[in-house]
C-alpha cells in the first residue's frame, strides 16, 4: 500500500485524535525507519521515547518471537516466570526494597500509583496528591488530573478531586501546599513533555525531606526518564534521592507495550487482591521483551553510552547556540535533549522531516530529541547537521 492509500484509510476509518505526518512507516532498524515508498529517515525520536534501543532491537525481536510461539497471554490468576523474573530484575537494579505491579502504559502505571497513595493515606484521612505545573502523567482521568496543564483539562472537566499543583522546582510552594489531607507528592525527576526541564540542585532532595517530615509518599514518574534514558537505570539514582515508588512505561520493554509500578514493600503491601488489576498487565510477551531490553543495555554497556551521547549533543548545540540566535537554552541529560527556541518549533520539525530526520517539538518552543541509547556517532552528527541547517535556514528567514 502507498502512503496515500493508507492515509485514505485513516481519513475514513480511524478517529482523527492525532496530528500525523503524511507518511506511512513500514519498517525500522536501529535508528532508521522506512516509509511505504522506500524513503529512509534517521529517527531522533524513536517510538516517542519507547524505542530506547532503536527499532527492532535484535534481542527483543528474538525473545518475543520465541515467546509468542510458546505462550501469548494468561491472566494474572496464574504465576508466570517472565513476570517474576522482570520484577526481580527491576527491583535489583533499583536498589530499593520494593515489589512491582505491571500494566500496559504510563497512564496506567500512574493510576496504580495514585490508588496506592490513596490506599496508604486512607486510614489517616489523607488522599490529596501534590503534582507540578507543566508535568505530564498521562491521559486517563487520574493521570490527567495529576498533569498540571490546563490545556489538557480543557473541555473534559470536571477533573478528579484531590490534586494540588506547585511550580516545578519551587520547594517552598510545594511545602505550602502540604496539609492534613496530603498523602503524596508525584513528580517527574526531569519533566519530559514540559520541555526537558531539569530540576534545580537540591530540589528532589528537598521534596524527599518534605515527605519524610509529613509522612507523605514520594512518587517519581519515571515513564520517560527510566530504564537507562538518563545514564542510570532510573533517574532518581543520578540525583541521589530514593523515592517510595516509581512508575515506568515507554522504554521498559524496548518498544513493546508495558508499564509498571515499583513500590517499596511497606507501601506495595496495600495493593491487596481486589484493589487493582490490569488484564494484560505483566503478560509474558511484554515481560520477556523487557528482560531482553535489560540484557541488551547491560551486554552493550549502554548506560555509559548515554553520557557520551549527552556530551556530543551538548557540544554540538552549545556551539550552534553561538551562531544561531533562535536558540535560548540547551538542556541535556543522557539521551534526553531539549533545545529551547525563541519561536514555535513546528517549522523546524517540518524542515527536518523534509531532510529525512525525525524529531519532536514539545511545549510549543522546545525541540525534543529522545534518541536511542545505541545511536552511532556518525548518525548522531548526521542528524545534528540537519537540525543545524534547519535552524540556520529559519534564522536567516
Ligand atoms: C512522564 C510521563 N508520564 C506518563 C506518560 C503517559 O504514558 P502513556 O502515553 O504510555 O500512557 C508519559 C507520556 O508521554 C510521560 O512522558
Amino acid at each position: 500500500m502507498t502512503s496515500s492509500e493508507t492515509i485514505d484509510l485513516f481519513s475514513r476509518y480511524v478517529i482523527g485524535n492525532y496530528r500525523r505526518f503524511p507518511v506511512s512507516l513500514v519498517r525500522g532498524e536501529g535508528s532508521y525507519v522506512w516509509d511505504a515508498e522506500g524513503n529512509r529517515y534517521l529517527d531522533f525520536f524513536p517510538g516517542w521515547g519507547c524505542n530506547l534501543l532503536g527499532h527492532c532491537p535484535p534481542r527483543v525481536v528474538a525473545a518475543v518471537r520465541e515467546q509468542v510461539g510458546r505462550l501469548i497471554h494468561v491472566p494474572n490468576t496464574w504465576y508466570m516466570e517472565p513476570q517474576g523474573l522482570l520484577a526481580k530484575a527491576l527491583v535489583d537494579r533499583s536498589g530499593l526494597d520494593a515489589q512491582c505491579f505491571f500494566c500496559n502504559s504510563g497512564a496506567e502505571a500512574n493510576e496504580a500509583a495514585i490508588k496506592l497513595a490513596r490506599l496508604n493515606g486512607k486510614p489517616s484521612g489523607r488522599y490529596k496528591i501534590i503534582t507540578m505545573l507543566n508535568s505530564f502523567h498521562g491521559r486517563t482521568y487520574g493521570a490527567l488530573t495529576a498533569t498540571a496543564q490546563p490545556k489538557y483539562h480543557k473541555g473534559v472537566e470536571p477533573m478528579l478531586a484531590g490534586f494540588d499543583y506547585a511550580p516545578f522546582g519551587d520547594l517552598d510552594a510545594a511545602a505550602k501546599l502540604v496539609g492534613p489531607e496530603t498523602s503524596a507528592i508525584l513528580v517527574e525527576p526531569i519533566q519530559g513533555e514540559g520541555g526537558i526541564n531539569i530540576p534545580p540542585a537540591g530540589y528532589l532532595q528537598g521534596l524527599r525531606e518534605l515527605c519524610d517530615k509529613h509522612g507523605l509518599m514520594l512518587i517519581f514518574d519515571e515513564v520517560q526518564t527510566g530504564m537507562g534514558r538518563t545514564g542510570t537505570w532510573f533517574a532518581f539514582q543520578d540525583f541521589g534521592v530514593k523515592p517510595d515508588a516509581i512508575t515506568l512505561a515507554k522504554a521498559l520493554a524496548g518498544g513493546v507495550a508495558c508499564g509498571g509500578l515499583l513500590a517499596k514493600c511497606q507501601f506495595a503491601e496495600k495493593l491487596v487482591p481486589g484493589t487493582h488489576a490490569a488484564t494484560f498487565g505483566g503478560n509474558p510477551i511484554a515481560c520477556i521483551a523487557a528482560l531482553a531490553t535489560i540484557e541488551t543495555i547491560e551486554k552493550e554497556d549502554l548506560l555509559h553510552r548515554a553520557a557520551k551521547i549527552a556530551d556530543a549533543f551538548r557540544a554540538r548545540f552549545e556551539s550552534l547556540r553561538q551562531r544561531c540566535p533562535l536558540i535560548q537554552h540547551i538542556r541535556v541529560k543522557g539521551t534526553m535533549v531539549g533545545i529551547e527556541l525563541s519561536i514555535d518549533g513546528t517549522p523546524i520539525v517540518d524542515e527536518c522531516l523534509k531532510r529525512q530526520l525525525l524529531i519532536n517539538c514539545t511545549h510549543g518552543t522546545v525541540l525534543r530529541l529522545l534518541p536511542a541509547l545505541n545511536l552511532p556517532d556518525n548518525d548522531l552528527h548526521a542528524g545534528c547537521d540537519i537540525i543545524e541547517a534547519a535552524l540556520l535556514k529559519q534564522a536567516q528567514g
